[in-house]
């Protein structure tokens, strides 16, 4: 804990994006998943004790909780979940949000929101939050802005390694040598509670072809942990692009997302696919060495990502 301006207490909390590997969608009906940190995007919550009513200042909204935008809902029931849990009043608090996580890209930017709050306030508070009290936090937030969640967002922007996520149990993956890879922002705002919808409904009307898709996307995930056990840049590549065909034919791809994951074919990636709830959002695509990452960014942007960022996943 710090000091605020006149001297209150004063904490901040961080958290970090997320992109998914393999497993998203068939992840929430209890296939595993394998997602990584993505570190160098950030949210970041500072807490300062307030006057009355809980104060909210973001690039969003400035202002009182009471009159948030209806977007800032998840972040609302993530104070009040994480001032259950500590014994804070909220209505005492003021809350300074950053991120450098953009929304609605699939890239966790709602669970890192809610982890950061939760750390911040609990650090505010000095109680110690554990890992499954952080996450219930990010939970409550999540019910909120995605309606159901498996976990794996919540799980994963607290980790600092990549993660294999099964009904809420989290193992973690072994790496070797070094995977190279290229997120790339399609610049179309996705909704995962809408995706989410639409393959449930996918399920309700022909349960054998879509459970049949979620099988293989489970498949493909937890086939993926041998390949990164082994350094298997290609095999992993052509594991990638096999779920990116899966989840384009359970319906949750998009036109802006299949240009970017044809540019990244085209641009000798060892593999591509969308990452996260899909239709809008981002695509990840595999690159074949360091150097080529940065060739591959370059591409991407000239078949119309709005922006670029690469992350490297190797042996922790
Ligand atoms: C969203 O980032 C991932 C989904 O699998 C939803 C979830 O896991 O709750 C689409």
């Amino acid at each position: 804990m710090t000091a605020g301006p006149a001297g209150a207490p004063a904490a901040t909390g961080t958290a970090h994006a997320k992109a998914i590997l393999f497993g998203e969608h068939s992840v929430v009906y209890g296939s595993p998943a394998v997602a990584i940190p993505l570190t160098a995007l950030n949210a970041s919550a500072h807490l300062s004790a307030g006057a009355d009513g809980l104060r909210i200042d973001c690039d969003l909204y400035s202002g009182d909780a009471a009159d948030a935008p209806a977007r800032l809902l998840p972040l609302v029931a993530a104070v009040s979940s994480a001032c259950a849990r500590t014994g804070i009043d909220p209505q005492r608090i003021a809350l300074q949000l950053t991120s450098s996580i953009p929304y609605e890209r699939g890239l966790g930017s709602s669970a890192a929101v809610a982890v950061a709050v939760a750390r911040g306030i609990a650090a505010l508070t000095g109680t110690v939050l554990d890992a499954d009290a952080v996450h219930a936090v990010a939970m409550d937030a999540e019910r909120i802005a995605h309606g159901r969640s498996s976990g794996l967002d919540g799980r994963t922007v607290a980790s600092e390694a990549p993660i294999r996520f099964q009904n809420g149990v989290v193992t973690p993956v072994e790496v070797s040598g070094s995977f190279e890879f290229v997120l790339a922002d399609s610049g179309h705002a996705g909704s995962t509670a809408e995706a989410v919808g639409s393959v449930r409904a996918g399920m309700e009307e022909s349960p054998s072809r879509v459970g049949g898709l979620l099988e293989s996307l489970g498949l493909l995930a937890e086939a993926s942990l041998a390949r990164l056990a082994a350094g298997d840049v290609a095999g992993l590549g052509a594991q990638m692009s096999e779920a990116h065909t899966c989840l384009a034919e359970l319906g949750v791809s998009d036109d802006s997302l299949e240009r970017l994951v044809s540019a990244a074919t085209a641009g000798g990636a060892a593999g591509a696919k969308l990452t996260g709830g899909g239709r809008g959002g981002c695509v990840l695509a595999l690159a074949r060495s360091a150097a080529h990452a940065a060739d591959l960014a370059e591409t991407l942007r000239a078949a119309g990502a709005a922006r670029t960022w690469q992350t490297t996943v190797e042996a922790g």
